[in-house]
């Protein structure tokens, strides 16, 4: 398999302050990732730099993004545009903040096609409607016509999804995809990505919904302050974690959770980034931190193949696992 996108050690500051640090995956043409991790954890700010979409206070502090190859950290900003519009799409996790509320819907969408692919007026139109029906827009050819605020957060959501796969992307980053839409219409947009990853679109996706990372995703990257703490495949990682957090975050998901159990949140919230407490930045919430956690942080390390975890202990987090999956059965 080819390596399409390959991020290494990826740092994001906002002044001193690291939002984001030590953050590595790579992706595989037609290949889905997954990013999770809790509210803050660096999940949006990982993918914008990737994207060279940061907020303007925020900035790449470190580490290397190539694409296909390529540089994309040191892209000139001509070239990047235009490999955003061409091969790398994103839906962002705020859909009415990338819709102009003053243009109608299908305008901005037939736009790209205008722009991108010299589509006449009338051609540029139609295939905008093609595209808003294909993501479950009952009634596109009169929805084209309305503007953004004339649509639910749902069909909003929709219309992004619709933007993001209208020129055939390579890359897709979907942050957060599903959140806004009720299951059915979910079920439909996963269905709707699933095809095109069939084709051949590669994906990163961010979730809170580890039921959704299941679905969409082989691999997956667990965040936590800012730092991968946890990685593996969806099959390996959800039977058998490798880092006390995402044992957590499995017990917290009600999708992803036994069913005969209730789902149980993670005692603590996550550190401030301002001030992240020393050693293993997990301590302070952790049911097995003790005396090294407190003094060292651990480095990201191959603790199976495939697998990587950043705990001291990720051995016996891995035998537990195991055990409790055996006692289960
Ligand atoms: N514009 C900004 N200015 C200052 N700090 C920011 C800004 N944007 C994000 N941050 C901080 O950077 C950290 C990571 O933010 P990010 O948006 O990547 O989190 P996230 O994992 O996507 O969270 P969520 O699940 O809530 O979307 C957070 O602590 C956040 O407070
Ligand atoms: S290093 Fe220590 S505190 Fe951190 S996750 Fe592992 S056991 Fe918990
Ligand atoms: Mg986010």
């Amino acid at each position: 398999m080819n390596t399409l996108l390959e991020v290494s050690d990826l740092a994001v500051a906002f002044g001193d302050v690291r939002a984001v640090r030590g953050v590595s995956f790579d992706l595989d043409e037609g290949e889905t990732l997954a990013i999770v991790g809790e509210s803050g954890s660096g999940k949006s700010l990982s993918s914008l730099a990737v994207l060279g979409l940061l907020p303007a206070q925020a900035r790449v502090a470190g580490g290397t993004v190539r694409w296909d190859g390529r540089d994309l950290l040191t892209m000139p900003d001509d070239e990047l545009r235009r490999l955003r519009g061409e091969e790398l799409a994103i839906i962002f996790q705020d859909p009415l903040s990338a819709l102009n509320p003053s243009l109608t819907v299908g305008y901005q969408i037939g736009e790209m096609f205008r722009r991108r692919r010299g589509a006449s007026r009338e051609e540029a139109r139609r295939r905008a409607v093609e595209a808003m029906a294909e993501v479950g827009i009952p009634d596109a050819g009169r929805r084209a016509g309305q503007y953004p605020h004339e649509f639910s957060g749902g069909m909003r959501q929709r219309v992004m999804i619709a933007m993001a796969l209208a020129l055939e992307p390579r890359l897709l980053i979907a942050d957060e995809p599903t959140t806004a839409l009720d299951v059915t219409v979910q079920a439909q947009i996963l269905r709707l990505l699933r095809t095109r990853q069939q084709q051949g679109l590669a994906m990163i996706i961010i979730s809170h919904d580890l039921g959704v990372v299941a679905r969409t995703a082989r691999r997956v990257v667990v965040l936590y302050a800012g730092r991968a703490v946890e990685s593996g495949t969806v099959a390996e990682l959800y039977d058998r974690p490798a880092h006390p957090y995402t044992v957590g975050l499995m017990a917290a998901s009600p999708s992803a959770h036994d069913p005969d159990r209730p789902p149980r949140p993670i005692d603590g919230l996550p550190p401030d980034i301002t001030a992240p407490p020393g050693g293993c930045a997990f301590h302070p919430r952790c049911p097995l931190a003790r005396e090294r956690c407190r003094t060292t942080e651990p480095e990201l390390r191959t603790v199976a193949p495939g697998r990587t975890s950043a705990c001291h202990f990720a051995e016996e987090v891995l035998t537990r696992a195991g055990t409790t999956t055996d006692a289960r059965a």
